[in-house]
């Protein structure tokens, strides 16, 4: 796939650093090298982990036709010069754990691995994967010193996925041609948008009844849990490196695509000094707009108590 011409423009190949080369880092670092979208530099505080996937994944170039440079390192300094630097550092969640849980194990974690990447690449924009998310990206992009536009979470993309993917198995279509949007934390209170849902363009209240929307909603909001549930070991990571793809590749290829992404918000609904899921538009300049739809009054109650429990967090960890 070619490269968008913003960065084709320049004389060498764009540069992705996965920090966190567990599940979630791997995949990605696959799916980055396949479609041929960047080299990757994988990092990691294990040692051997990250030159072993790198390898792994460089062995696997001839087999499946990429021409993407993969390496795996655990200095900083490697990490030079990203366009990108995507944050899949720390622990995932255990079956009955929330994502909340994990505040100040992954608060330290972030904390350190922003302070390192940003010392190397100080233009870059920062995808913050870490749970607690929404927390998760407050807490780097104050650690980063970056404009709010280059620091952004990945949830939204992937809540969307999962909406999507659960309103084509309730209908019997592909998910292909589902459009679902889900706003809000990336937690139990995250926000299913039905009358911004569509199947083929027809809304979603046309094809369903409430009460299926409301269940194929809550379904989506423990989609996460659901997969921890069956691996007992670890959290879900094939559906999150796909969704984490989706957006280096909106910015790599400047595509402008309107997406749903843990941005900062500055009056937008209502809501000031936080960081939560919204419609963005994403290009190579990173978040260039917000887009603010109409809610029920619901909805709209929903995503500001969603933000009151991202605030609260950020307080106990910054
Ligand atoms: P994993 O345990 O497979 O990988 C995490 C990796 O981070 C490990 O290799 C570990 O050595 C590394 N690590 C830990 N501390 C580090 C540090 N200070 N510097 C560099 N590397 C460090 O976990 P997995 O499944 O890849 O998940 C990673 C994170 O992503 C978790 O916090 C998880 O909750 C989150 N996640 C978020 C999603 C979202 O939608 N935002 C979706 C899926 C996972």
């Amino acid at each position: 796939m070619a490269p968008a011409a913003h960065y084709s423009s320049q004389s060498r190949a764009p540069i992705v650093s996965v920090v966190g080369a567990g599940n979630v880092g791997g995949t990605l670092a696959q799916r980055i090298a396949e479609r041929g979208l960047a080299d990757v530099t994988m990092l990691d505080v294990g040692e051997g982990r990250p030159q072993g996937v790198a390898l792994d994944l460089m062995q696997s170039a001839g087999l499946v036709g990429h021409h993407r440079n993969v390496i795996g390192t655990n200095d900083y300094s490697d990490t030079a010069g990203s366009d990108i630097v995507v944050v899949t550092a720390g622990l995932p969640r255990k079956p009955g754990m929330n994502r909340d849980d994990l505040l100040q194990v992954n608060g330290k974690i972030v904390r350190d691995v922003v302070t390192q990447a940003i010392a190397y690449s100080p233009q870059t924009q920062l995808i913050i994967v870490t749970n607690p998310l929404d927390v998760m990206t407050y807490l780097a992009w104050t650690v980063s010193g970056l404009p709010q536009q280059q620091v952004m979470g990945m949830a939204g993309v992937l809540d969307s996925a999962r909406f999507q993917t659960f309103i084509a198995m309730e209908l019997g279509v592909p998910p292909s041609d589902v459009s679902a949007m889900v706003l809000g934390g990336h937690g139990d209170l995250m926000v299913p948008l039905p009358q911004y849902s569509t199947v083929t363009g027809i809304p979603l209240p046309e094809l369903l009844d409430e009460a299926a929307i409301a269940r194929l909603s809550d379904r989506t909001r423990h989609g996460g849990a659901e997969v921890v549930g069956h691996l007992k070991t670890g959290g879900a990571y094939h559906a999150p490196a796909a969704s984490i793809c989706k957006m280096v590749a909106a910015i790599l290829q400047n595509q402008s695509q309107i997406m749903p992404i843990s941005a900062y918000l500055q009056g937008q609904y209502g809501l000031e000094e936080v960081y939560l899921g919204v419609p963005c538009r994403l290009g190579c300049q990173g978040i260039s707009k917000i887009l603010e739809l109409q809610l029920t009054e619901a909805q709209r109650s929903a995503l500001h108590q969603s933000a009151q429990s991202v605030k609260a967090y950020v307080a106990q960890v910054l």
